[in-house]
């Protein structure tokens, strides 16, 4: 006999949080009871737009919703933000509430990372082309180690990755491929505040003058696309972007034509699709945005 569907509750009802692995799979398998399918929205919190749409696109994937909370320090260098990166667990759990997610995992780095933990993935080679990788040399080793480990833990039929981390979607979809793990890798588009500027936790860095300086970088991006698609030549289109960038008071890390897919440097329009994407900081905060051509 088929279960009736739940009714939704009047009060948002908090979703049930687990924290160790034990745990999780005894919550996993209930959730998969009727084979119903599951997709996972890999977080580290600090939850804004962007991370609700991802978890809005598992729900229309997928039967069960599970949302991972876990700022992954693999993934920072020691020069990086990980203790000030910020936490709003309390504002998190209400807005995964109000979207009837299914299950919060939220290991704690011992759990993730017990002692002795010394295994790696190396990432596949889209992690290597010369754009976040180059300023962030340990960033897809501690990415795609957590990813495989949260796939692992969680195994999901679905994983939502936002576009807004180009490369990072590229290398979680290749990683899942070439380790022929049993789940589809969904890319969510960026979204946006009403000036454009691409939604971040980081976004809570910037004072109120860098705040109005950050929306330059989506508009360079939609002016470079468009003289690329009006037959500029790529060189040039991205020369008058970046000086636009740096005008602004921003430090470029860089501004760069490449094929969507491989993320390879291409050289002319017919080399398509093609993506440009940009890192650049605003005094110590680092934004990072795309756009297809
Ligand atoms: P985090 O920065 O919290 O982002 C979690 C997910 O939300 C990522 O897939 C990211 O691309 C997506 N996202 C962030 N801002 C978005 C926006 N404005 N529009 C659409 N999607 C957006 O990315 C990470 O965490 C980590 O590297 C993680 C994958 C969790 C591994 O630790």
């Amino acid at each position: 006999m088929k279960r009736a569907s739940k009714r939704k509750p009047e009060k948002p009802r908090t979703p049930p949080v687990v924290r160790t692995i034990a745990k999780l799979r005894r919550a996993t398998a209930e959730l998969r009871r009727r084979n119903a399918s599951i997709a996972l929205v890999p977080t580290m919190g600090a939850l804004h737009d962007g991370h609700l749409a991802l978890v809005r696109q598992a729900k229309r994937r997928a039967k069960r919703v599970v949302v991972s909370i876990f700022v992954n320090p693999a993934q920072f260098a020691p020069t990086e933000d990980l203790a000030s990166y910020p936490r709003t667990w309390d504002a998190d759990l209400a807005a995964l509430a109000a979207l009837d997610v299914d299950l919060i995992w939220a290991p704690t780095v011992a759990e993730m990372y017990p002692q002795g933990f010394s295994s790696r993935i190396d990432p596949p080679a889209v992690a290597k082309v010369g754009l976040e990788d180059a300023h962030r040399p340990h960033f897809f080793g501690g990415v795609a180690t957590v990813v495989a480990k949260l796939f692992t833990q969680v195994a999901p039929d679905f994983a939502m990755f936002g576009e807004k981390d180009y490369q990072q979607l590229k290398v979680v979809t290749a990683m899942a491929r070439d380790l022929d793990l049993r789940l589809k890798v969904v890319g969510v588009p960026t979204i946006r505040e009403k000036d454009g500027l691409a939604m971040s936790s980081r976004n809570a860095y910037l004072s109120a003058a860098e705040r109005a300086a950050a929306p330059t970088l989506q508009r360079v991006l939609k002016d470079c696309a468009k003289h690329i698609r009006e037959g500029r030549p790529i060189v040039d289109a991205l020369a008058v972007g970046r000086a636009q960038i740096e005008r602004a008071g921003f430090a470029l890390d860089y501004l760069e034509a490449r094929h969507a897919e491989t993320l390879a440097p291409v050289a002319a329009t017919t080399d398509e699709p093609l993506r440009l994407l940009v890192a650049a900081k605003l005094g110590k905060t680092r934004l990072i945005d795309n756009i297809a051509v």
